[in-house]
C-alpha cells in the first residue's frame, strides 16, 4: 500500500516529545512490512534543509481569500522511507514549533492550515494516489476535515482513506469560530456534528469526526479518553465512534535507544554485563554537578516536558521529603514556568541532592536514561509514555502511575518478575510510598539486579504494533473498494 505520513514533527528532522519518534520511527517498520511510505513534514527553522523538489516547487495554497505559496523540499530517502519538507519561510522559519517564550504562536490555526493544504497538494503531484493518509494531533487534523470537504469531489483521492492518532487528547487546537472562513471552510462546519465545541472551533474534533479511522497511542488510553475523567469535553464524541477508535501501543526504535550501542553513553552494556552501567552513572552525576558523587545512592531520573500532564504537582509536594531521602533526583526538562521553578529551587537549596538542567538537550536524555537508577513518570495522564519504555531498556526501572500507556507498558514487580513500581490513586501520599517500595527493593542488590534485567529483556520494537496498523490499513482499502 501506499501510505502518507503527516505529521506536525518527526525525527531525525524536528522534536518536541514522543510524536516525533514515533513519527521517526513506525514509518521504518511499516516500510519493512513492505509499504511504500513517505512522510510529509514541515521545515522548521531548526530543520536541516533538503534539496529542491522539480515537480512541487511551488505549492499553491487557497487560504481563505487568498494564496499562499510553500516549495517542497526532498529531505531523502533512510530505510526505505521517503520524507519531503514543506517549506514555507513564513510560517515555519522560526525559533520554535508551536511557540515562542511559551506562548502559543497567534497564527499557529493558518501555520497548520497551510501545511495540511500543502501536504495534499504535493500528494496530488505524485504519480498515484495514497491509498492511506495517516495524520497525527490537531496539527493535520484539518487534512481529513479538508479532504472530506474542500476536496470532496476530487477524484484523484476518491479511494484514499484517512488514518488518525491522537497522541494526546489534552491539546486539541481550539479556535475562534471566525476562523473557519480564512482556512477555507465554510461556516456550515460550525456544527456539533462538525468542528464546534463550546462556542469554539475544535481542529482535533474535526480529525476524529472526518477521518475513516482513529487510534490513539495505548489500549488504556483508548478506553480512558471515552470517559469523562480523560476525554477532555471529546469523550462522547469518541465514544460515538468507538466502533473505529482503536489502541494500539507506540514502538521504539531501539538502534536510537539501547545501551548496548548508543554512542551517546559513557559506556555500553547489555543485561549479562552491566558494568558500563555504572560507569555511566558516575558519568551522569559528574556531568550533573555533584560534588563528590556517591554511588551507593539511587538515582532517580526524570526528562520531561514539564507539563501539568506529567504530575509535577505530585512531585512539589513530596519534594521535600525526597530531599531527607538518601538518594539524588536528576531531573531534565522544559515547559511551565511553575515545574521549571519547583527544580531550580529544590537544586539551589538542595545542591547534593537535586542535579537539575532546565533545557532541552537529546545527549542527557539518553544519559539520564543510562546513568538512573530508577525512573520517575508519575503523570496525571499519559497515552503512551515512550520515556518509561526506554527505562526499562536502559535497566533504570519505572516508578510509574497506573495510567494510559504507562499502565500497559509497566509490571509491577512482585520480588520475582515484573518490571516496575505503579500506583494508581492520584496523590503524593501514593507517589511516596511507592517511591519507598523502590528504595526498599534496591536496598538488596540481587532483587534489583534481577529487577533490572527483567525489564532490559522486554521487546518493545515495532514489529508487533506496526502489524496492527497494517491491518487497519488494510480494512480501509478494502471497505473503499
Ligand atoms: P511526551 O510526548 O508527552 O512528551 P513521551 O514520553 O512520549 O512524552 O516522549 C518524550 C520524548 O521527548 C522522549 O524521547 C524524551 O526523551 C524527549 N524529551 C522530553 N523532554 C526532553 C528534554 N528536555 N530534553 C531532551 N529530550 C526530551
Ligand atoms: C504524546 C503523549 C505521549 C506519547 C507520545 C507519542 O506526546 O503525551 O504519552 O508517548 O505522544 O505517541
Amino acid at each position: 500500500m501506499k501510505v502518507a505520513f503527516v505529521a506536525s514533527e518527526g525525527v531525525p528532522f524536528s522534536k518536541t516529545g514522543g510524536l516525533a519518534d514515533v513519527v521517526g520511527s513506525l514509518p521504518k517498520a511499516l516500510a519493512a512490512l513492505g509499504h511504500e511510505v513517505e512522510v510529509i513534514l514541515p521545515r522548521y527553522r531548526s530543520t536541516p534543509k533538503g534539496s529542491s523538489v522539480p515537480h512541487a516547487q511551488s505549492l499553491t495554497l487557497p487560504l481563505g481569500l487568498g494564496y499562499k505559496f510553500a516549495a517542497v523540499q526532498d529531505a531523502g530517502r533512510a530505510h526505505q522511507v521517503q520524507t519531503y519538507l514543506i517549506d514555507c519561510p513564513e510560517y515555519f522559519d522560526r525559533d520554535g514549533l508551536y511557540q515562542q517564550k511559551g506562548e502559543d504562536y497567534p497564527d499557529n490555526a493558518h501555520r497548520f492550515a497551510a501545511f495540511s493544504l500543502a501536504a495534499l497538494e504535493l500528494l496530488k503531484h505524485g504519480a498515484t494516489p495514497p491509498d492511506i493518509i495517516h495524520c497525527h494531533d490537531w496539527q493535520t487534523a484539518l487534512v481529513p476535515v479538508y479532504l472530506r470537504n474542500l476536496y470532496q469531489e476530487d477524484r484523484y483521492f476518491g479511494k484514499t482513506s484517512v488514518l488518525f492518532t491522537v497522541h494526546n487528547l489534552g491539546y486539541q487546537g481550539l479556535f475562534l469560530p471566525h476562523l473557519l472562513p480564512q482556512i477555507s471552510l465554510h461556516a456550515g462546519l460550525f456544527t456539533v456534528e462538525a468542528l464546534e465545541y463550546y462556542g469554539m472551533v475544535n481542529l482535533l474534533k474535526g480529525g476524529i469526526i472526518f477521518s475513516d479511522f482513529i487510534t490513539t497511542v495505548s489500549r488504556k488510553y483508548a478506553e480512558e479518553i471515552q470517559t469523562a475523567e480523560f476525554g477532555y469535553g471529546l469523550e462522547g464524541v469518541l465514544h460515538s465512534r468507538a466502533s473505529h477508535l482503536q489502541g494500539i501501543v507506540n514502538g521504539v526504535d531501539y538502534e536510537a535507544w539501547d545501551p548496548a550501542t548508543d554512542k551517546l553513553l559513557a559506556a555500553n552494556y547489555t543485561p549479562v554485563n552491566l558494568k558500563g552501567k555504572e560507569a555511566c552513572k558516575q558519568d551522569l552525576l559528574e556531568k550533573m554537578g555533584a560534588r563528590t558523587p556517591l554511588l551507593h545512592r539511587p538515582v532517580i531520573g526524570i526528562v520531561s516536558r514539564f507539563a501539568s500532564q506529567k504530575g509535577f504537582d505530585l512531585i512539589a509536594t513530596i519534594a521535600e521529603q525526597l530531599a531527607a531521602l538518601d538518594l539524588y533526583v536528576v531531573a531534565l526538562g522544559t515547559g511551565e514556568p511553575a515545574h521549571e521553578e519547583l527544580f531550580r529551587t529544590m537544586a539551589a537549596k538542595y545542591p547534593d541532592k537535586f542535579l537539575v538542567k532546565i533545557a532541552y538537550d537529546n545527549a542527557l536524555a539518553h544519559q539520564i536514561e543510562a546513568g538512573s537508577d530508577m525512573f520517575l513518570m508519575p503523570s496525571r495522564y499519559e497515552p503512551c509514555g515512550l520515556n518509561q519504555i526506554y527505562s526499562l531498556k536502559y535497566g533504570s526501572v519505572p516508578v510509574v502511575r497506573a495510567t494510559g500507556g504507562l499502565d500497559d507498558t509497566i509490571e509491577p514487580f512482585d520480588g520475582k518478575s515484573g518490571t516496575g513500581f505503579k500506583f494508581q490513586e492520584y496523590s503524593p501520599q501514593a507517589l511516596l510510598a511507592t517511591i519507598h517500595a523502590a528504595l526498599e527493593a534496591y536496598a538488596t542488590p540481587k532483587t534489583w539486579q534481577r529487577l533490572v534485567q527483567n525489564g532490559m529483556k522486554k521487546d518493545f520494537s515495532w514489529t508487533t504494533s506496526a502489524k496492527v496498523y497494517s491491518r487497519i490499513y488494510e480494512t480501509l482499502l478494502k471497505a473503499k473498494a
